[in-house]
């Protein structure tokens, strides 16, 4: 079995004393395969909250793969912000803003959806330039397409179906919807994000494979949200990430929280794809 560990918005200066070590201690417990970490590492781009970042990748014996999420940008020094917006990330984290990972049945590919600035009021909003999707077919070239293709990215591709908070809509990162459909002529199987706060899973149904035909099937991608690993700003769950199994062809993504007894694995999974051979 392959086990992906996806950890999102950890916020590395608002963590609760002792919270990072208990993580630590139930992701190398048995270490999955890869810890993917959806951005908003820090919560200020601050050095002493990058070393706490650096210092949890160190002690984590899986590999891990990073994007950086809109709080990883210093929102404090304008002139670091727009001149090198990733020279603590890279420092810190990686060079690589945009890492791939793959085995044997998993293939990962990151996608940086930070900006130093947009056009818009609202910069924590993330985006994904033309270039970018433009670019998905080489970057997927290498990877069979027998692989299980995961996208790792901070913001949000689909809204939540039913928002049970009742608050307003949220936004979603610019060209979502040019994304998913470059993501389903790409056969991905599954997006992981972040940002939001919140564990979801939604999906979106790719154009119909064999046009002109009676044959409807559509290539399906799934979206899946989640939580904050260890912040304090919690939106109402409790501190979790998403742990993704695969096996025998079948892909689920289970929702692990912090309970009093320690980190809980749901009983149901919050998403389970079966690989749609080509
Ligand atoms: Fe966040
Ligand atoms: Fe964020």
């Amino acid at each position: 079995m392959t086990v992906i560990a996806q950890l999102s918005d950890i916020h590395f200066g608002s963590e609760a004393e002792g919270e990072a070590q208990s993580l630590v201690e139930e992701l190398n417990r048995e270490p999955p395969d890869l810890v993917v970490l959806s951005g908003d590492l820090t919560l200020a781009a601050r050095t002493d909250e990058f070393e706490k970042a650096r210092a949890f990748i160190g002690a984590l014996k899986a590999p891990t793969l990073s994007v950086p999420g809109n709080h990883d940008i210093t929102p404090y020094d304008l002139f670091e912000r727009f001149t090198a917006p990733y020279r603590r990330w890279r420092r810190y984290i990686g060079l690589d803003l945009e890492p791939t990972w793959c085995n044997g049945t998993a293939a990962v590919v990151g996608l940086n959806t930070a900006r130093r600035m947009r056009f818009r009021l609202n910069w924590s909003h993330g985006s994904l330039s033309r270039g970018q999707i433009r670019s998905l077919p080489s970057r997927f070239a290498a990877l069979e397409s027998s692989r299980f293709r995961i996208v790792v990215a901070h913001h949000p591709f689909l809204e939540e179906e039913t928002d049970e908070l009742g608050e307003r809509p949220r936004v979603m990162v610019a060209r979502a919807q040019d994304a998913l459909a470059a993501f389903a002529a790409q056969s991905v199987d599954l997006v992981v994000a972040g940002h939001l706060h919140r564990t979801y899973a939604a999906a979106f149904e790719g154009p119909p494979l064999k046009e002109a035909t009676d044959d409807d099937s559509r290539h399906r991608v799934t979206t899946v949200q989640a939580g904050t690993a260890l912040s304090a700003r919690r939106r109402g769950e409790e501190n979790s990430f998403n742990r993704i199994e695969i096996e025998d062809r079948i892909l689920r993504v289970y929702r692990v929280a912090r309970c009093e007894s320690g980190w809980q694995r749901a009983a149901e999974p919050l998403a389970e794809i079966e690989k749609q051979v080509a």
